[in-house]
Order: structure tokens, then C-alpha cells, then sequence
């Protein structure tokens, strides 16, 4: 394992792997015996008292270590754990002690969160953890430090995952495109999502998983990286509704190449600037237009159009991310075509003026399900409520994500 080990951690790399040996959905006693499998137990514990006391302190019955335990470097964990001497601006850094550390992280995670982190999957410590505190990732996976990797993400809807085989091979064409060669075949990669949520206990959330280039260096090139990684977290909240319909501005931070677009990979700057942007002005998301001006998508959703034919226009996915809620409500509105509610369904390019006249535009994606939008650059789409066939995809959409088919839904085995 390299030097600098987790994201926001630091060193004391040993006494770490020997927190990470320890498994979390276990009972309080691994901590012990894991702690007593690690080479440096004399430096981190020293007597049976003090293992008393962590054993107290990591079931939660003691919320503070004594004093012995902080920043003590004979005492606490580690040799280099204690306080600098000042510098000459009279700042003092603390090193901090593993306990210091995982005190502290646990401290922050209390504080912090506004959404509830089930269980993490991380194939570099090979297992699932359901304590939020050790759901960490290395700070030289090329992933943190390079942009190199991807990701996708799954709903988990009443105890089943929702298109999770589309959302994975997209992941594995991603990853394809990233140069990233899974660290396992397929179905293991499968087997560790669905094992994840299940570990959790999560029955409303999302499933968030990564391909990475894996922990190395620091260097450009992942080829010093001997491991690709996967890791996965299962966040738990309900799903939330937009049904009065949201206003859209058009995005004036550039959008990616189709190179960059069509894959899923990690480096959402110009997504996250454009929806920053969007918020900035009031407004919900920012759509972008592509390299030759037609309408393109929103940093984190798809776009469709019902136009005065009753026409459902889309943009192809050539230039833009194939959305797995955008292909599978083309699906379910094929029957709408049959019933006579949508004349057809055009995929192709859309301009501005076409996009602006329609009578109902709609953002479409795992996070947005199908949500109506009303407004765009302040000029009201439509009577500017929310139309009646975005209604209609919305519930269908929620109908097949709830009572959908064994093959959309899989059910996670609790
Ligand atoms: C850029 C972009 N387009 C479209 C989508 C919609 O994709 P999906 O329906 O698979 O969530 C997403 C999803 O996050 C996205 O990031």
C-alpha cells in the first residue's frame, strides 16, 4: 500500500491496515482480534486496559479516549503521533494519532451528513464496511488525483435495484473507453453490488459504484498503478418529486466532447459549473447545446420534447450520455405511440427555436425521473405547467420502477 494512504487521512498507513482488517458487519470482538493480528499492537494499545477502553470507545459505549490516548507518542498509536513545534507564523499542525484520527472522523461524520451512507464496498481492502468513519478511498488512486475513472449509479427502490444491468454494462463501456480493465469479470462485479445494498439494509436510496485506475502514485500515466479498483456505496433517501415542473436555463459552460460525454468518467467539472450556474439564476438545470448548436442534455439528465404534432422528440445519443431512464421510458412510451397519445417517437437533432416552441419539455434521468420543465430562459414552455403526456411518462416510469419486470427489477436478497 502506498505511503499517503486515505483521502483526508494521511499517514500511519500500518495502523490503518490494521483497522481495515477488521470487519465492521462483524461483532465489536474483530476489532480486538484484528487489532491483535497487527504488528504494531505494543504502539497502538500497550495494556489490556487501554484495549478495554478502545473496545469501549469503538462500540460506542465511551464517546472520548483519555488523555494517554492523544497525541502521545509513546502512549498512542504510532510513532510519529504528538504536537510540532510552532513555526515562525506561531501555527503548531498537530500530528495526529490513529485514535486522534478515527475520533475525529467519526466526529465529523456525525456532523456532516445530511444523507446516510449504508454500507461501502472497496475491492482494495476486498469487502463490505457499514461503519461510515472507514469509508475511505486511497489519495493516490488515479481516480482522486487524475480524473481516471468512471462510475454509475443505480436506485434501490422498496428492497430491488432499478436497471441495474443497464447502468453495469454502461459502467463497462465506460470503463472501456476510460482504459480501465475491471479488477473482476461481470458477474463478481454484480454479485459485490447487490451483496453491498443488501449489507446495508437500505430498501430507498442509490447505489453509486466506481471503476477506477486503482492506488499507484502520483504520476500521470496509471501504469504504475498494479490494481484497477472497484469501490460502492449505497446512500440511503427517498426519491424526490418535481411535479409542478422546474425552470431550465441555457448553460453557458461549454460541454464535453462526445469523447468525454458519452462516457460516464469521473471528471463532472463542467457539470457541476453548469448546474452551479443554473442555481445561480434560479433555475434547476442548464441545458447544453452541442458543437453544432442543437439541443444536447443537462449536467445530470437527458431532454425531451412533445411538440404541437404530438411528436416525442429526443436527442440522439451520439453526442451525449445514453441515459438507461431515457432509453427505458422511450420503451414504455412505444405503447403510448400504439394508443394514439404520441403520434411517434423522432430521436435526432432538436434546435433551440424547435425545443422552445414545444408544448412540453421534460428532464429525464435516475435523479430526476421524468420532471416537467416549465421555463426555459424564462420563456414558458407550452401553457408553462406541467403538460399532460409528461404526467403520463412520469407515472409510467414509477409504475415500472416499483411493479416492473424481474429483469428491471432485481431484488436484493436481505
Ligand atoms: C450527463 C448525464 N446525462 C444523462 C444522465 C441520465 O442518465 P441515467 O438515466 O442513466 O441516470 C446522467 C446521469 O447521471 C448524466 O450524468
Amino acid at each position: 500500500m502506498a505511503r499517503f494512504l486515505f483521502v483526508g487521512v494521511g499517514h500511519q498507513e500500518r495502523a490503518l491496515t490494521g483497522l481495515i482488517t477488521y470487519s465492521p458487519i462483524g461483532e465489536a470482538g474483530s476489532w480486538k482480534n484484528s487489532l491483535r493480528k497487527t504488528k504494531t499492537k505494543e504502539q497502538l494499545i500497550g495494556s489490556s486496559k487501554k484495549t478495554n477502553l478502545l473496545n469501549a470507545f469503538h462500540s460506542r459505549k465511551i464517546n472520548h479516549l483519555p488523555a494517554a490516548f492523544r497525541g502521545n507518542k509513546a502512549d498512542a498509536a504510532g510513532p510519529t503521533a504528538g504536537m510540532q513545534d510552532e513555526d515562525e507564523t506561531g501555527h503548531t499542525i498537530p500530528i495526529l494519532s490513529l485514535f486522534e484520527i478515527i475520533e475525529k472522523m467519526q466526529e465529523n461524520n456525525r456532523r456532516k451528513s445530511k444523507q446516510s451512507y449504508g454500507a461501502m464496498y472497496s475491492s482494495i481492502i476486498g469487502g463490505i464496511t457499514v461503519d461510515p468513519t472507514l469509508m475511505v478511498i486511497p489519495l493516490d488512486d488515479h481516480m482522486v488525483h487524475r480524473g481516471h475513472g468512471v462510475f454509475d449509479t443505480a436506485l434501490i427502490i422498496d428492497g430491488h435495484l432499478y436497471e441495474l444491468d443497464s447502468h453495469l454494462d454502461r459502467l463497462l463501456r465506460s470503463a472501456l473507453m476510460a482504459k480501465i480493465a475491471p479488477p473482476f469479470d461481470r458477474s463478481y462485479l454484480r454479485s459485490i453490488l447487490i451483496q453491498t445494498v443488501a449489507a446495508s439494509q437500505c430498501k430507498q436510496g442509490s447505489l453509486r459504484y466506481w471503476l477506477t485506475a486503482g492506488p499507484g502514485d502520483f504520476f500521470l500515466s496509471s501504469s504504475g498503478c498494479p490494481n484497477s479498483a472497484f469501490y460502492a456505496v449505497v446512500i440511503e433517501n427517498a426519491l424526490s418529486f418535481h411535479t409542478e415542473g422546474v425552470k431550465v436555463v441555457t448553460s453557458s459552460v461549454p460541454m464535453k466532447p462526445p469523447q468525454f460525454a458519452t462516457m460516464k468518467n469521473v471528471n463532472y467539472l463542467p457539470n457541476v459549473l453548469s448546474k452551479m450556474e443554473a442555481e445561480e439564476k434560479g433555475a434547476y438545470a442548464a441545458i447544453w447545446f452541442d458543437d453544432e448548436g442543437f439541443v444536447a442534455e443537462g449536467p445530470n439528465m437527458n431532454v425531451a420534447f412533445i411538440n404541437k404534432d404530438k411528436e416525442l422528440l429526443m436527442p440522439s445519443f451520439e453526442k451525449i450520455l445514453s441515459g438507461c431512464t431515457a432509453k427505458r421510458m422511450l420503451d414504455l412510451a412505444s405503447t403510448l405511440v400504439e394508443q394514439g397519445v404520441i403520434s411517434d417517437i423522432r430521436i435526432g437533432n432538436i434546435t433551440a427555436e424547435e425545443g422552445k416552441a414545444a408544448e412540453e419539455m421534460m428532464l429525464i434521468g435516475s435523479g430526476v425521473q421524468v420532471t416537467p420543465v416549465i421555463m426555459w430562459d424564462e420563456q414558458p414552455i407550452g401553457n408553462g405547467k406541467c403538460g399532460p403526456i409528461t404526467h403520463t411518462l412520469l407515472n409510467m416510469l414509477l409504475e415500472d420502477m416499483k411493479a416492473g419486470p424481474s429483469c428491471i427489477r432485481v431484488a436484493v436478497p436481505y
